[in-house]
Order: C-alpha cells, then sequence, then structure tokens
C-alpha cells in the first residue's frame, strides 16, 4: 500500500509493532480526551484564501533566532525512541540533519547525548527532565560540552500521567515479560529481528553519568520527577546554561510571561500529546492567548497534516513540533521512513499556502483570516 500521509503510516506502525509499544507510542492518559480534543481542535480550525497572488514561488522557511530554518519543524523530545528501531535517536537525529531541521533529544533518550552528537551533524537540542538536582546539572554541562545549542525544559511532568493503555499491556517499571507480551513480540519477527533481540533498550544517558542516587534510573523509567522544581529552580537554571532555553508544556499565558521575564528565550505550548493530564485544553486553542507573550511560540500535540502546521503559524506559533508523526516513520522505515513522513508533511504546507495564496509562509499571520467554527 502506498503511504500518503501520517495516518497511513500511524496504521503501517500499528501492524509492524507489538501491541505494547505501539501503545506506548500511541496513547495517551486516563480517558484520551486530550488526545482526541488535540485533533478535534485542528480539524474545527478553518483557513480563508485570498487569492489572485503570485504563488509560483514558494517558501515555507522561517527566521529561528538568526538562523533560516527550511521549515517550521522541530522534531519534538520522545523517550525510549530504540523501542521503534535500534539506535532510533540516532536516527531521528540524522533525518532532522537531512532537512536542515532541528532535533531534540529527550533525557529518557536509548542513545546517548555524546552518541547523538558523534553520529550527526545537525542542530540538535537537549530535553531536560529533573528527577534529581545534580544529575540534572550533569546533563545540562554535557550537552553544553557535546555542542547542543538549545535546552528545552519540560515543566508538565511533575509526576506521569495515568498510562492506562501501558498498565493494561504491563508495561510498567519494573518491565517483565509476561506470556502475553512474548507471543505479541513473537508475532512481529521484522520487530524481533530489529530491536527486541538486542533486549530492552537502556536508558543511555544514565548509564554513562556519574550519579550515586540508583533511584534516579528507576524515577526515569517510571517518570517520577522531582515535583518541587519551581519558578526559583528555573532561574538556577537559566544562571547555569548559557545558550537558548525553552520551557516546554505550558497552557497559561501568565506562565510563559513569567518565564520569559526570567529570561527564558522560547516558549513550547503543549499538552505533552494528550499524556499528561487529560482535562486540558488542546495547545492549538490555546495558543492565540499567547499574543502578549514577548518570545517565539513553539506549539504541539496533535499536528498530523501539513495544513495543522499552517494553522498553527496563522495562529501566532513560529514552529511546530511534531512527536508521534516522526516516530510513526521511523517505525516503518527508520531513518528514511523519518525523512519520509517530513517530506510529506513539507509538501503538504507547500499547497496548502499554494491554495490559500501566502507565498510565504509567515505572510499566513497577517493575511489569512481565521475562522474558528
Ligand atoms: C512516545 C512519546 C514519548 C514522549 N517522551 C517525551 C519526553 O521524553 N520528553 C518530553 O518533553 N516530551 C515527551 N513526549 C511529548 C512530545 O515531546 C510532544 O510534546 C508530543 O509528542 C506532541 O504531540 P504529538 O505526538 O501529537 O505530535 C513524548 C511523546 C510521545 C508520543
Amino acid at each position: 500500500m502506498a503511504l500518503l500521509n501520517v495516518e497511513d503510516y500511524r496504521q503501517e506502525a500499528r501492524r509492524l509493532l507489538p501491541r505494547f509499544v505501539f501503545d506506548y507510542l500511541d496513547g495517551g492518559s486516563e480517558d484520551e480526551l486530550a488526545v482526541k480534543e488535540n485533533r478535534a481542535a485542528f480539524e474545527r480550525i478553518r483557513l480563508t484564501p485570498r487569492l489572485l497572488n503570485d504563488v509560483s514561488v514558494r517558501d515555507q522557511g522561517i527566521d529561528w533566532f538568526g538562523r533560516r530554518l527550511p521549515s517550521p519543524i522541530v522534531i519534538a523530545p520522545t523517550g525510549l525512541n530504540g523501542l521503534y528501531r535500534k539506535d532510533g535517536d540516532i536516527l531521528l537525529a540524522r533525518a532532522a540533519a537531512r532537512l536542515g531541521i532541528p532535533f531534540a533529544l529527550s533525557t529518557a533518550s536509548n542513545n546517548s547525548i555524546e552518541q547523538v552528537a558523534n553520529a550527526s551533524n545537525g542542530d540538535l537540542w537537549f530535553q531536560l527532565y529533573v528527577m534529581n538536582r545534580d544529575f540534572a546539572d550533569q546533563l545540562v554541562d554535557r550537552a553544553l560540552v557535546a555542542g547542543f545549542s538549545h535546552l528545552v525544559l519540560t515543566v508538565d511532568v511533575p509526576m506521569g500521567g495515568k498510562r492506562e493503555r501501558d498498565e493494561r499491556n504491563n508495561f510498567v517499571m519494573p518491565f517483565r515479560f509476561r506470556p502475553k507480551t512474548i507471543a505479541d513480540v513473537l508475532c512481529h519477527p521484522r520487530w524481533l529481528w530489529n530491536v527486541g533481540r538486542h533486549g530492552a533498550p537502556a536508558m543511555a544517558n544514565l548509564a554513562t553519568a556519574t550519579i550515586t542516587d540508583p533511584n534516579t534510573q528507576a524515577a526515569l523509567l517510571s517518570r517520577k520527577m522531582d515535583a518541587s522544581f519551581d519558578w526559583d529552580d528555573l532561574k538556577r537554571l537559566r544562571d547555569r546554561w548559557p545558550r537558548r532555553l525553552l520551557v516546554k508544556g505550558l497552557l497559561h499565558s501568565a506562565d510563559a510571561e513569567r518565564a520569559v521575564a526570567l529570561g527564558v528565550d522560547a516558549i513550547v505550548v503543549s499538552n505533552h500529546g494528550g499524556r499528561q493530564l487529560d482535562i486540558v485544553p488542546a495547545s492549538i486553542s490555546v495558543l492565540p492567548r499567547f499574543s502578549s507573550v514577548n518570545a517565539p511560540l513553539i506549539v504541539d500535540s496533535g499536528i498530523r497534516r501539513g495544513s495543522d502546521i499552517v494553522k498553527a503559524i496563522s495562529l501566532g506559533a513560529a514552529a511546530v513540533m511534531i512527536g508521534r508523526a516522526a516516530l510513526f516513520g521511523l517505525a516503518v522505515g527508520g531513518e528514511q521512513g523519518v525523512v519520509e513522513v517530513i517530506k510529506i508533511l513539507q509538501s503538504e504546507i507547500d499547497r496548502t499556502q499554494a491554495l490559500l495564496g501566502a507565498k510565504e509562509l509567515i505572510q499566513t499571520a497577517s493575511k489569512i483570516l481565521t475562522d474558528s467554527e
């Protein structure tokens, strides 16, 4: 079957991955209302074309802190990428480098900060989870030495969301193979060959760390963060990290304003793809309320079409992050699969732009009227 869009890649990933892996990738928290709302909110937005503009040559590039990105797309930080492909983080980083877009490496990655830096020559961002302050400081220093350009502090995980698909599949820490899981794995020979035969992928950033606290690995695996992290700690982090600092996971503009006042460079408006608090609004719905924030905005959660990206830009985002869409590509075709998914999104952006009458993507913000019905 020809894979024409992100949903096709999702279906193919569903076919290729064991159930517990696909559910971890695809699922959300509790009743998955936020997951559904992320899609529903994008689908409700309608854009009205302004025609008779010369759109024979189109540009979807954006300026990001003095750098030109060919598309307004960043690959979002996601943990356990080694579950879909061996060396999944490196494959994502290389795909991003080929496309000239940034890749954000998660604290919960299966390739380490240093491995990814050595294996890719692209723009690398590091996403920080704080389970333990000393360890977080070590990670930040390592990312700096390894040449990562941006630090992304994720703040919407003081505790892990309640992922009931994972609980039902026994995909909870400490992980133990049960008969049902073994049967599931045996039914997916391609995955077994590529991933399963190497055993459970390790939390690579911990393996090379010089931490003495034995609880940190367990905390990261079960997403038990340091829930006491607050504004003072953010200020401390700002002082420690000299390059671009982003805060990811805000849904209230007042929090964003406070972060920017502390010296944060950009904000990721995100509900974590509906994987944390299930009762939150879609990130795209709250984005217009951030117009008072004096910093570039990235939005994520629910992006499955190039037209969703155009909608995000027209509502005030400078760029978007894509999480699951890139991972479906990784699961289906490794590095090449990620490139293909992003090329589909780029081509959808381009066509949407042409049909809307917007030569430059950035023009959509001022030229296109948004009718939210
Ligand atoms: C499998 C998976 C793992 C994730 N792991 C992390 C993580 O380690 N750190 C983080 O900040 N966000 C994580 N996220 C959230 C993503 O960064 C992003 O906010 C979300 O995927 C965007 O929604 P989308 O998947 O609908 O594009 C994860 C998301 C998924 C799907």
